[in-house]
């Protein structure tokens, strides 16, 4: 899905730059893709890791998405945005005491438990509150997910219980009193492309499924799948067809009926990058364009602190160039910092630019601001915006360079 950009070009052409626009109704296509077209028993949650605005929270529990959360500040949010409990699993390595505290005062549907020592501390938690409390088993899986971009499983992980240390486990479950063991969950990769891939992941989570419940002698009601579900950044023509996947897992869903036709049995999807990235956009203006020695370089406002992860993970984001101009260039986009990682393209054939330029920078709704590193050289932060509806509000205000070095404590006698 591809960035209306012309529907706002008014806006982009007349707010100071670099900001990020979301388009919020893209979160909408997007989460009904999947759900009009994967099994019904589907229920999607939003791994608010991918972009963690409130305004975010707002639109998918609007939808009926649930939220899946890592940290005490991502589960506060949702409090706040009056998201049940009830729909929100909360998953991530070391968690808090603070956030499992959290986690168990409020009920939330399940915490993911990492490691068995984790397993352990929600009992007692638990126990001190007088409470119940449901968990999922995140599994580090022995299985891989070949050609994506990142591997969670496969090999020693920081992530999840490993499936050989279930019958540690097993040994252990008598002594849980306050944890209600509901589930598995399976997060093995993410930017996943290949549909193949996809289906393979499904089935090998539920053999994993039907592994546990053997190795340990319980029965489950949930299976929670981090999709990892990857978007077509290079705009190639790669975008997972959800039609088609759809169809294929119905056939997964088929072959584990017995599974799926418990009562009340759950199935969670979790997605961060999917319903997200393609909302949003990084938009900036050219401010300087030089030559060194063979090679052309356009500078820009801002840089990398802004948009890490095309440096952090060496994957570019497709540029649009928003000038009419038919010659084109080979060019190196870079940033302000003092860093050569700092470049958003390096040798692209882009329209040809001139200072004032805008360029606006795609699939920059995940992974995109929180990810960044903003305090990187003390530049003014990039404010975001959300295209709703008919409207387009500001749900960030940017922070300048004097309000960073206002937040500095000055300590009033330094002794060197
Ligand atoms: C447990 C878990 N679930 C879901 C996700 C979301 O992954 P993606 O953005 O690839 O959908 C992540 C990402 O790190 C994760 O750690």
């Amino acid at each position: 899905m591809r960035f209306p950009t012309n529907k706002y070009i008014e806006f982009i052409k007349n707010t100071k730059k670099p900001f990020f626009l979301y388009d919020g109704e893209i979160l909408e296509k997007k989460y009904k893709l999947i759900k009009d077209n994967f099994p019904e028993e589907i229920d999607v949650f939003f791994s608010m890791k991918a972009n963690p605005n409130i305004n975010f929270i707002k639109i998918f529990k609007n939808i009926g998405a649930g939220l899946e959360i890592a940290s005490v500040g991502e589960l506060t949010a949702c409090l706040k945005m009056g998201v049940n409990p009830k729909k929100i699993v909360f998953a991530g390595p070391a968690k808090s005491i603070e956030g499992l505290t959290l986690a168990v005062e409020n009920s939330i549907y399940s915490i993911n438990i990492e490691s068995i020592q984790e397993l352990k501390r929600v009992d007692k938690i638990a126990e001190k509150l007088n409470k119940k409390q449901v968990v999922n088993l995140r599994i580090n899986p022995k299985f891989k997910i070949e050609n994506s971009l990142l591997q969670m499983g496969g090999g020693a992980m920081k992530f999840g219980i490993d499936e050989d240390q279930l019958i540690e486990l097993k040994e252990e479950m008598n002594s849980f009193k306050n944890i209600i063991i509901d589930g598995i969950h399976v997060f093995a990769a993410s930017q996943i492309l290949k549909e193949e891939l996809i289906i393979e992941y499904f089935e090998n989570a539920f053999k994993l499924l039907r592994k546990v419940e053997n190795t340990i002698g319980i029965k489950v009601k949930t299976i929670d799948i981090g999709s990892g579900f990857g978007i077509d950044y290079e705009k190639k023509n790669n975008e997972l067809n959800m039609v088609s996947i759809g169809k294929n897992l119905k056939d997964v869903f088929n072959k584990n009926r017995d599974i799926l036709d418990r009562d009340n049995f759950k199935v969670i999807l979790e997605s961060g990058r999917y319903l997200s990235a393609e909302s949003g956009v990084y938009v900036t203006e050219v401010t300087d364009i030089k030559t060194s020695i063979d090679k052309k370089f356009v500078l820009v406002k801002g840089g990398i602190n802004h948009l890490l992860r095309p440096a952090l993970i060496k994957h570019s984001h497709k540029i649009e160039v928003l000038n009419e101009n038919i010659e084109n260039d080979v060019v190196s986009i870079g940033g302000q910092l003092c860093t050569g990682l700092d470049f958003f393209a390096i040798d692209q054939i882009l329209p040809k630019m001139e200072i004032g330029d805008i360029i606006t920078i795609l699939d920059a709704g995940a992974y995109g601001y929180s990810e960044s590193m903003l305090y990187f050289l003390s530049h003014d932060f990039p404010s975001e915006y959300l295209a709703y509806k008919t409207e387009i509000n500001m749900i960030r205000k940017s922070k300048n360079s004097i309000d960073i070095i206002n937040e500095q404590i000055e300590l009033s006698e330094l002794i060197i």
